[in-house]
C-alpha cells in the first residue's frame, strides 16, 4: 500500500513538472535564479547591459554585463561553472544551464 502511494506521488510530481516547457523553465531561471536574475546584468535577451557606472581615481568606469547571446553552449556552460570576478557563482545543474541557454536562444531567434 505504501509503495503504491509512493508511485502515485512520484508520477504526480513529474506530471506537474511537464506543465511548463523547457524554454519556460529557462525563462524562470534566467529572470530569477536564487534571487538575482541573470537579466539584471545581461539584459532581456542576453544582449548585455550596463550594470553600474562609478568613479575610481577620478576616472569614470562603467561595469558591463557582457552579451551572452552568441556563445557556444560549451563556453556558456563553462563560464557558469567557474568563479568570475563580478558574476556570482550559482551552482546550477546541467539541466538548468541547458534550459537558460535554450531560453536565450529562443529569445534571439524570434527577432
Ligand atoms: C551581478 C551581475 C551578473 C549576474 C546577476 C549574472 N552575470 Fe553573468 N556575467 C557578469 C559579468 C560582469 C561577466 C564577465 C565576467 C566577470 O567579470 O565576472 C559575466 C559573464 C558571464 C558569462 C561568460 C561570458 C563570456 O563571454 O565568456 C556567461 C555565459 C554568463 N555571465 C551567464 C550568466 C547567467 C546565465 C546568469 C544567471 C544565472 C548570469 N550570468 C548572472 C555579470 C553577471
Amino acid at each position: 500500500m505504501y509503495r503504491l502511494f509512493l508511485v502515485i506521488f512520484v508520477n504526480f510530481v513529474f506530471a506537474e513538472e511537464s506543465f511548463i516547457t523547457s524554454i519556460e523553465y529557462g525563462k524562470m531561471l534566467y529572470e530569477n535564479p536564487r534571487g538575482i536574475g541573470c537579466v539584471e546584468c545581461h539584459g532581456q535577451a542576453g544582449e548585455g547591459r550596463m550594470i553600474a557606472e562609478y568613479y575610481h581615481k577620478k576616472k569614470a568606469i562603467s561595469l558591463q554585463g557582457p552579451a551572452i547571446n552568441h556563445l557556444k553552449f560549451e563556453v556558456f556552460a563553462k563560464a557558469l561553472q567557474e568563479s568570475k570576478k563580478v558574476m556570482p557563482k550559482y551552482y546550477l545543474t546541467k539541466n538548468e544551464i541547458q534550459a537558460i541557454f535554450e531560453y536565450i536562444e529562443s529569445k534571439n531567434s524570434t527577432k
